[in-house]
């Protein structure tokens, strides 16, 4: 999508990510926690588009096999919404795509794109979480393990949601010190 002139967000956007970027390296440890406290309110990461935790609601679509994703082509599950802003801008979700979307969801759609999102400047966040999702697929030995969950219990506890975020023993009540 071109960050050319013409957008009309009050809020400037400078995309920081130039053509021909690859993803450097990151944690896919810290872009769970970084996803958990940003996106998982609003995003599922299950093939079913289950959400899990009270407090949580598919307001997006589901994150699970995100990567490579045209925009718009989940199967809506639940209650996900998806615009035609999104639908129809042609964007697919390599790193780069979603580095930028997560900066600026409207100034790098050029449209009101339904996500309530202020945006992440820091880069190594973004680097991060885009680690953490590229495990939402089932050639990821974390990604079988959320298909295994998904399959095997109605509904995974929030222990075991946490568990699929690398936070186990933090969704739960923390271990006596
Ligand atoms: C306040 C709720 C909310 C939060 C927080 C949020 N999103 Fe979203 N997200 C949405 C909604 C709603 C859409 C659909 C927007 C539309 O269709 O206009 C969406 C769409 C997306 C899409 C496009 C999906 C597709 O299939 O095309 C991606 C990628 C995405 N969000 C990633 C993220 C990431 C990564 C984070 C955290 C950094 C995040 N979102 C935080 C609500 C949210």
């Amino acid at each position: 999508m071109s960050s050319s002139a013409g957008f009309r967000f009050s809020r400037p956007y400078e995309d920081d990510i130039p053509d021909g970027w690859t993803l450097p390296e990151g944690s896919t440890k810290r872009g769970a926690k970084a996803f958990k406290k940003h996106c998982a309110q609003c995003h599922s990461i299950y093939p079913d588009g289950r959400v899990p935790f009270a407090g949580a609601a598919a307001w997006g679509p589901t994150m699970w096999q995100v990567c490579n994703r045209t925009a718009g082509a989940v199967i809506i599950t639940g209650n996900a919404h998806i615009s035609k802003y999104l639908k129809d801008s042609g964007v697919v979700w390599t790193d780069a795509n979603l580095m930028r979307y997560m900066k600026n969801p409207r100034a790098f759609t050029e449209s009101p794109v339904q996500m309530n999102f202020a945006g992440i400047n820091d880069v190594q966040m973004r680097v991060d979480i885009c680690h953490y999702l590229h495990t939402l697929c089932p050639e990821h030995p974390d990604g079988r393990a959320i298909m295994a969950a998904t399959e095997t219990t109605p509904l995974p506890t929030l222990k075991e949601f946490g568990a699929a975020l690398g936070l186990a023993g933090r969704a739960a009540s923390p271990p006596a010190a």
